[in-house]
């Protein structure tokens, strides 16, 4: 039988600050694969952020390596070339362009996708509704609140309909009524173009809605409810020996940009 590629693997990928001073990401092995939906758990300070930021290529890892669709890792330029197509990413900062309106804010990320002014505008105009923003889509970032742009990163990270979607935190500033409405967009988005959908989260409501949940501890994955099903390539396991290794080698920076 033949085996799916994986949309995007880890292989070994560790990331360090401060010349070692600070351990981000220790040895990560991780497999997404098209369509699946992945909740990232942890606590404050584990390296889910880090986590999201490789599979990106917003930040290159110190050791290791990223491939999409088991090519060799993306240069700088094939990292962003895949962020303009690909990959759409809710940041934790949200990471709006000040000077654009909400309603241009969503538009710009389907500039050079080939679609019309006209269809680029009325899908961001549907994208902003769905969210609950119809009133706000003339408004700047700094006339928003925190959820209410937070609402406007999810619409844009939709909008090109991506075969991976990364979401940091993306419910951390919202009121349940629209925490829900940008889960509910991000889960459509998943089931109806079959994109991957990969949630750094504290929420456990979120995550639970998730099929696969990975956990980690100490910028290691400690726990992969996936790893019981799925096959062999698809998941790194973690042995017992290996996750407390990490515990409490945490700190130690010995690992070295390659
Ligand atoms: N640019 C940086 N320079 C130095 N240290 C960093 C940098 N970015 C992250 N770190 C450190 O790396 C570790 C992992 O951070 P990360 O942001 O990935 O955690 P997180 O799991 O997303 O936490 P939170 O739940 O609070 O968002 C932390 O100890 C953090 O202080
Ligand atoms: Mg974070």
């Amino acid at each position: 039988m033949m085996r799916a590629v994986p949309l995007i693997r880890m292989e070994n990928v560790g990331r360090i600050f401060d010349g070692g001073a600070i351990v981000a990401l220790r040895d990560v092995n991780l497999s997404i694969n098209e369509g699946e939906c992945v909740a990232i758990i942890g606590k404050s300070g584990s390296g889910k952020s880090s986590l999201i930021q490789l599979l990106c290529g917003c930040d290159e890892p110190t050791s290791g390596r990223v491939r999409w669709r088991e090519r060799p890792a993306p240069s700088p330029r094939q990292w962003r070339m895949l962020r303009a197509t690909d990959i759409g990413i809710v940041f934790q900062e949200f990471n709006l362009l000040p000077i654009l309106t909400a309603l241009e804010n969503v538009e710009i990320a389907m500039v050079g996708q080939g679609v019309s002014a006209a269809k680029r505008r009325r899908r961001a105009a549907e994208l902003l509704a769905r969210v609950g923003l119809e009133t706000r889509q003339h408004h700047l970032p700094a006339k928003l609140s925190g959820g209410e742009r937070q609402r406007v990163a999810i619409a844009r990270s939709v909008a090109n309909n991506p075969a991976l979607l990364l979401a940091d935190e993306p419910t951390g500033s919202l009121d349940s009524v629209s925490a829900a409405a940008v889960t509910d967009l991000m889960f459509e988005m998943q089931r109806t173009h079959g994109a991957a959908l990969v949630v750094a989260t504290h929420d456990q409501s979120l995550a639970a809605r998730c099929r696969r949940r990975v956990v980690m501890k100490d910028g290691c994955i400690v726990d992969d409810s996936a790893a019981a099903s799925a096959p062999a390539w698809s998941v790194e396991r973690v042995s017992p020996e290996k996750a407390l290794g990490c515990a409490r080698d945490r700190g130690g920076g010995t690992e070295a940009r390659p």
